[in-house]
Parts: structure tokens; C-alpha cells; sequence
């Protein structure tokens, strides 16, 4: 089997050619509700290291998602990786674990990155533009990602990771500055402050609209790639 067809099988698609013979398997979605916890605000984030600021994000207070969420969610992996990903916000099942990416969407992107011999927490820090949850899973509101973002930027300056995968609008929206779609920035390499930069759908919507898996891969491909180039 090709890697390409891995790939669609690892993420429940069958290869176009083959759809007619084969059955396509559906993935499902998850969502829910939320607590409260709280207290002081943080100093100058753009000097912290590494447990000032996961002390600095457990004790947030900039937004008022701290009210309703269970827990801050920090990030989660390889604190030298040289892979970053970055998706949007905790859903309910990461508000309640306090790790990025463990429900339905967490599972396909373990898989996405599976397909090309990567794995959670080796050598693959993941990490989210907003640390809580917004209630009901609703999209963030620009406060609440201007408040947040202090600590994405911090984490990507101690990681220095050699290659950025933006997974979905919002992370698209800080990482480039652009407000633009995924599908028209994704199948080239950007930047932000030099590392490179690929777009891809954010796993949520690849669980919503599974025939775009295949274009997923593509960019996975560009991925690595740009990744092999990097380390010649
Ligand atoms: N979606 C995200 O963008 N991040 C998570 O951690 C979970 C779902």
C-alpha cells in the first residue's frame, strides 16, 4: 500500500478510485459544558521560562474565559521540537484533561501526523492560540485571542521549532496576520519571523467534511518536505 493510501485509510477515506468498491467509515464530533477556577494576573510574559509561564497561564485572568473554564490548557509535547502545531482553543474534553487535542479531533490529528511518522510529544510540541475553553465551543472573539496570544508567541520563542503547522483559521489568523481562508493559503510555505509556515485544515472541520482529508494529506506532504529540506 502507498503511504498516500495509509494515509486515507488511517483517516477513514477510501482513495477516489476505490470508493465505489469500498465502504467509507464516518467520524464523529464532540462537544459540552464547563466549571469555574481563577486568581492573579501575570507579569512580563516575553521573559518568562518555561514554569513561569505555565504557572503564568494556570493562574490567567486576562480574559473572562477563566470564569468558565475547568483548567488552562498549556500545551502539551517536546519543549525542543522541531515540529509545532497549533490549532485554536480547548474543546470540552481538553478543558477537562488539560491537554490539547484528546477528543474526536485530537485523535485524527494523532493519526494525521501518524501518516507521516510523527508522534504526540516526540520531537512534536501542540499547542493552542487560546489556553481556555470558550463556552459551547463557539469561536474566540478577539479579545480573548489578543489576551492569549502573549503566551503562544512565548512558547514558540523557547521552542524554536524549525516548522509551523497552522491547523485551522485562527491559528492561521495569528500566525500569518491574515484573515484570508485556509483553502487559499494552504499548498505554499509562509512564515512567521522566519520559521516556516504550512496551512492546513484544522482536524475539527476534516471530521465535518471528510473528503477534504485528501487535500490534508497534501499539505502534511508539504510539510514534511519543507521539513526534509530544512534539515539538509
Ligand atoms: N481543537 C483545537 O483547536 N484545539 C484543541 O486542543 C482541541 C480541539
Amino acid at each position: 500500500m502507498s503511504r498516500r493510501d495509509a494515509y486515507l485509510r488511517e483517516m477513514g477515506l477510501t482513495p477516489l478510485w476505490r470508493a465505489r468498491a469500498e465502504p467509507v467509515p464516518q467520524a464523529r464530533e464532540n462537544p459540552a459544558a464547563v466549571p469555574p477556577s481563577a486568581t492573579a494576573a501575570s507579569g512580563d510574559v516575553s521573559a518568562m521560562d518555561w514554569p513561569a509561564l505555565k504557572a503564568a497561564v494556570a493562574r490567567c485572568t486576562r480574559c473572562p474565559l477563566h470564569r468558565t473554564r475547568t483548567q488552562a490548557v498549556f500545551g502539551v509535547g517536546d519543549e525542543k521540537a522541531d515540529w509545532l502545531i497549533v490549532g485554536e482553543a480547548p474543546g470540552a474534553d481538553e478543558d477537562e484533561k488539560g491537554e490539547p487535542f484528546v477528543g474526536q479531533a485530537g485523535k485524527l490529528l494523532d493519526n494525521m501526523l501518524k501518516s507521516i511518522g510523527l508522534k504526540r510529544g516526540e520531537n512534536v510540541y501542540i499547542a493552542n492560540v487560546l489556553k481556555s475553553r470558550p463556552p459551547g465551543n463557539r469561536n474566540p472573539e478577539p479579545e480573548e485571542v489578543e489576551a492569549c496570544v502573549p503566551y503562544l508567541k512565548r512558547q514558540i520563542e523557547l521552542i524554536q521549532p524549525k516548522l509551523i503547522l497552522a491547523s485551522g483559521r485562527f491559528a492561521v489568523q495569528f500566525l500569518l496576520g491574515r484573515e484570508a481562508s485556509v483553502a487559499s493559503l494552504r499548498g505554499r510555505v509562509h512564515d512567521y519571523q522566519g520559521i516556516p509556515v504550512i496551512v492546513t485544515y484544522h482536524p475539527a472541520y476534516l471530521l465535518r467534511n471528510p473528503p477534504e482529508k485528501a487535500k490534508a494529506w497534501e499539505d502534511l506532504c508539504l510539510a514534511r518536505e519543507t521539513m526534509a529540506r530544512l534539515e539538509k
